[in-house]
Parts: structure tokens; sequence; C-alpha cells
């Protein structure tokens, strides 16, 4: 019996040498126990006497045994261990990847500038159809077919009767026609002309603004510009209206900011005036109103139209505005919110 322990303990023992798992040390295991079953189970054919003996063997047996496999679980847990690292090792001084996030263009800094301005006055949100019929680009905005005023802006025609629209304006007639006064909306999008120089493009973008309610005057138009351009340039720029014409404003203004350059001394960039043209308003045309059903006895109006592109030159100092649209990114990452 001593025997067979000994020769099963030197088996076992030299089998648990080589196990590298914790499932073939847990075979083993299972493979032991079976055979130490055996061994107790011959227990019963021995005489009375030696049975104290031998089960205090088997019990020394069993024992010395375990504490053997719990040692090797250390060992090959640890060699586990070792593989898993070796396996999922990675080289933590090799340069990283790097991802250059995108950037706002500054069309559209300046588009989000103006809308947050407008938005903290009151004003909503209007977007109109790029490609809009000739009826609401001009006819509408008292400017018909045989009108003079149409040569202000040379158009692209797509038809007779649609084109690309030239100015955003054509956005106010949509919403009067669609809402009864109060009215306060604010029309951001891209227009169109055939123009092509230093300072226009034959894609631009326009920032239109309407009010239309009961006792609108233009000292509510000059009020609510110059804090506009106070927000939009420094808290002392001032605003000064000059008299223009547009065919759907009556009377219309040429809005001049001073210059935020010099602060109103004159420099290059106002060409020594201290004033810079920024947009086109005005109390908006009795006329217009009656094209929207809008009773111009009982409300009156104003409207304003500005350049993005303007508006995004003066104040980043852009003196060429192909820079805006070439996309170069050496330009426009320069511009951060
Ligand atoms: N639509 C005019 C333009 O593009 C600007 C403008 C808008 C003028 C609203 C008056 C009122 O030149």
């Amino acid at each position: 019996m001593q025997e067979k322990i000994n020769a099963l303990r030197q088996e076992i023992l030299a089998a648990m040498e080589k196990t590298e798992s914790g499932r073939a040390l847990y075979e083993l295991k299972v493979k032991f126990q079976q055979e130490l079953k055996t061994i107790m189970a011959g227990m019963k054919d021995l005489p009375k006497e030696e049975k104290p003996v031998f089960g205090k063997i088997v019990n020394e047996f069993k024992q010395s045994m375990e504490a053997a496999f719990e040692a090797r679980a250390v060992v090959v847990k640890e060699k586990e261990m070792q593989q898993k690292y070796a396996a999922e090792r990675i080289d933590i001084s090799m340069p990283g990847k790097k991802y250059t996030a995108g950037a706002l263009h500054p069309i559209t800094l300046v588009k989000n500038e103006l809308i947050d301005i407008f938005a903290g006055m009151g004003f909503k949100m209007f977007e109109g159809p790029e490609i809009e019929t000739d009826y609401y680009n001009f006819t509408a905005l008292n400017t018909p077919k045989d009108h003079p005023a149409r040569d202000m802006q040379d158009t692209f025609y797509l038809a007779e009767n649609l084109l690309l629209r030239t100015q955003t304006s054509a956005g106010q007639i949509r919403v009067m026609e669609k809402e009864a006064p109060p009215i306060k909306i604010l029309s951001p999008g891209r227009v169109f002309r055939s123009d092509d120089d230093a300072t226009h493009s034959p894609m631009f973008h326009q920032m239109e603004g309407l009010v239309v309610d009961k006792g609108i005057t233009l000292c509510d138009l000059q009020g609510m510009l110059g804090e506009f351009a106070r927000k939009m340039f420094t808290s002392s720029t001032k605003v000064r209206l000059r008299p223009s014409y547009f065919p759907f404003t009556e009377p219309s203004v040429e809005v001049d900011l001073s210059c935020s350059e010099c602060g109103g001394k004159g420099c290059r960039l106002c060409k020594g005036t201290g004033w810079i043209e920024v947009l086109g308003a005005g109390m908006v045309n009795r006329h217009v109103l009656e094209n929207c059903g809008v009773d111009p006895d009982e409300y009156t109006g104003f409207a304003f139209g500005m350049g993005i592109e303007r508006i995004a030159m003066l104040k980043y100092g852009i003196n060429n505005i192909k820079t805006l649209f070439e996309n170069d990114i050496r330009f426009i990452s320069q511009f951060e919110d």
C-alpha cells in the first residue's frame, strides 16, 4: 500500500511539474482524487488493527498533495499572467496618431455671432429658398420688370421667372405672406450676383432682418443696429445713417459704423473717413406691405440686409473676399470661436 502511494505521489508530482495552465492542473487534480478514492476503497479489506495506521498515511498523503497542488496553482497562475501580458504588450513609446479637429469657417463664425446677437433681441429665424421666383426676389419687393433698380443686382436667371436669389430680402415677402404682425425675423442665406472682384464674389452670404409691428420707426432701427454694432465690434462703435435708395424701403438708408480699426480718426481701412459702410436698411415700403396683405396704415416696419463676408472682412481685417472661399487650411485655421 505504502509503495502504491509513493508511486502515485511521484507520478502526480512529475506530471504537476509539467503543467503550464490552470486547466491542465485541474485535470491532474481530478485524476489524483480518483486514484485516492481507489486507494481509500482498498481500506475496507485491511485487518482492523492496520486501519488507523493506514488512515493516517493516506491522510498525510492527501494533505501534502493538496499543498503541492496549491503551490503549483500559484506558479501556473503567474505563468498565465506573464503570457497574457506578453500578448497584450503595447509600445507606449510609439508616437500617437494625431487627429486635427476641424473648426468653423469664419463665415459660419460671424453668422453664428449675428444670430446670437439678434436672437438676444427676440428675433426668430427664417430660411428661404436659394432658387427664387422673379416675384419674390423682385416684383413683390416693389421692383417690377421694367424697374431701373433691377440693374443694381446682376442676376443669374435660370428661366424666365426663376433665378438664383440676389438678396435675402425675398424672404421678407415669404414671411409676411404667412405671418401676421408682430413680425421679428432674422434670415441668413447664400445669395448670387454676377459680380467678381476683390470685394465681390458671385456667391456670398447675407443676413436679413425684418421687424413689422404697430408704431415701428426709424429710431427703432437705429437703436437696434447700435446694439448690434457694439456687440459685434467694440463697445464704443457708433452708427450713422445716410440717405440711400432701395425700391422696397422708404426712406432707405445706408448704414455706416465708426471704423473699428482707428476708432473714427481715419485710417487706411476707412479710407480716411472714420466710417465704414456695412449694410442697407430702411422702413418697409408701404407697397411691399400691401403686396403681402399687411395694412400699411396700421403697421410699419423696418428691414436691413448685410453681407456676412463684409462683416467678417471688417472684423478680422481680411482684404480680399476670395480668401474666404479658397479654403486654404492655413488661412481658415486662424479663426477661432
Ligand atoms: N437687399 C438689399 C441688398 O442686397 C439690402 C437691404 C435689405 C436694404 C433690407 C434694405 C432693406 O442690397
